[in-house]
């Protein structure tokens, strides 16, 4: 543990600009959606789209606050942090007369400041009556923006407000989500999969004041979570003591004990189609924990009991469909030997070996292993960071996912 803050990598955030058209009710669901596939949305709605769907619509489901305004909280400077933080600006449904704004680069209101100071990507997605779509100012407009680098989606035919049919439409929300994927890089390759983690590490008590701990920070295991969910995966985060961090998008579950690591697991595992066990569990707990705290004339020896082996249960009792994913730490010279030995008599289906010679990697944000498996050749990580590793054990877990799913 290092105690300092465990930081994500960018790449998750979307600020949703909703213009003042009919089609901004459909922009609810395009925004359930993004959430679904592990973006964090925060809304930005024009004035004039509050008469379609109300502040409270936006903020009730994307749990932030949804300005339209600079003056609405000056202390944040809301469109610099806005532009600061976003990964990717989405405007669901632009108007003729918010991609006339952008053209001209004008930033009169909070979501036009915003995509003025921010180096974010654009996408554009209009909707509206074929005449003001058709309408050569609209089309030069759309042509600046291009040119600019704005990704401008084409409005789909079909029928629009009132008795109105033509080129207009807001596009269906599955496909903005498909060019919102391929424009943030993301492969979903665990969509629909579920992800269930552990991480850090657990503390058996002796007395009220005094535990036996380890120095795991929870890092590599948090990187895991966040790779699985960035890949569409439905993640929960077992959590003993970690280095402190915010996860959004996964349900998190806190426990102390090696004893409630396991539980929470039992709890869990069924729902799950992979295990994924950083967590850096003790062997052993004291066998009583005093309910005083021992004086140091008696603490001369300490009683230990062996815990389960959480890993080892759960994979003796897997469906045939769920993977294990197990860690271990080795000072060994020959790592894969002792990692295949240790991946065989724990039953997992893919196993990292750390190299921890020399106390290494603990609170680190670099690490160095091999990633084994039946059926795979060993991988190699030499320096790099838990991140990467966490892509590459994400990686193959999905595909390990797919074999035993058929
Ligand atoms: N593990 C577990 N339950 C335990 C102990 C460990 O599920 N009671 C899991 C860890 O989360 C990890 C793997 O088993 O995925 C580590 O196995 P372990 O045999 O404890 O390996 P090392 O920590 O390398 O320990 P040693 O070689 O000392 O046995």
């Amino acid at each position: 543990m290092s105690g300092e803050k465990i930081i994500f990598p960018k790449g998750r955030q979307i600020v949703l600009g909703v213009s003042g058209g009919i089609a901004a009710y459909k922009a609810c669901d395009l925004l359930r959606r993004l959430q679904d596939t592990g973006f964090l949305i925060r809304v930005i709605p024009t004035q004039s789209s509050l008469n379609f769907v109300g502040r409270a619509t936006w903020e009730a489901l994307s749990g932030q606050p949804a300005l339209s305004t600079v003056w609405e909280n000056p202390a944040e400077v809301s469109h610099l942090s806005a532009a600061d933080t976003a990964d990717l600006i989405v405007i669901a449904p632009a108007t003729a007369d918010t991609m006339a704004k952008l053209a001209q680069g004008r930033a009169d209101d909070l979501l036009t400041t915003t995509v003025l100071a921010s180096n974010a990507p654009v996408l554009v997605v209009p909707a509206m009556h074929p005449n003001m779509w058709l309408n050569s100012a609209t089309i030069h407009n759309v042509e600046i923006l291009r040119s600019r680098g704005f990704t401008v989606m084409d409005p789909e035919v079909g029928r629009l407000s009132g008795k109105d049919f033509g080129v207009g439409r807001f596009p269906e929300t599955a496909k903005i989500v498909n060019e919102v994927l391929s424009l943030s890089k993301a492969e979903l390759f665990l969509e629909g999969k579920r992800v269930l983690v552990t991480a850090g590490g657990t503390r058996e008590e002796i007395d009220p004041v005094r535990y036996i701990g380890n120095k795991s920070s929870g890092r590599q295991g948090l990187a895991i979570a966040y790779e699985a969910l960035r890949s569409g995966a439905e993640v929960t985060v077992i959590a003993g003591h970690t280095d402190p961090f915010e996860l959004e998008g996964v349900e998190v579950i806190k426990v102390n004990t090696a004893l409630e690591m396991m539980s929470a697991v039992e709890g869990e595992f069924h729902k799950n189609d992979a295990l994924v066990m950083t967590a850096a569990v003790a062997d052993a707990r004291p066998t009583s924990s005093a309910a005083t705290k021992i004086k140091k004339s008696e603490l001369e020896t300490i009683d230990l009991t062996a815990n389960p082996d959480i890993l080892g249960k759960f994979a003796e009792s897997k469906r045939s469909n769920q993977v294990i994913v197990g860690f271990a730490a080795e000072t060994e010279r020959d790592l894969i030997q002792a990692g295949l030995e240790k991946l065989i008599s724990k039953g997992a289906d893919l196993l990292y070996v750390n190299d921890v010679s020399g106390g290494a990697i603990f609170g680190q944000n670099e690490t160095s292993g091999s990633l084994i498996g039946l059926g795979i050749e060993p991988i190699n990580f030499n320096n790099v960071s838990k991140h990467e590793v966490a892509k590459t054990i994400v990686i193959q877990m999905a595909k390990k996912l797919e074999k035993v799913n058929g």
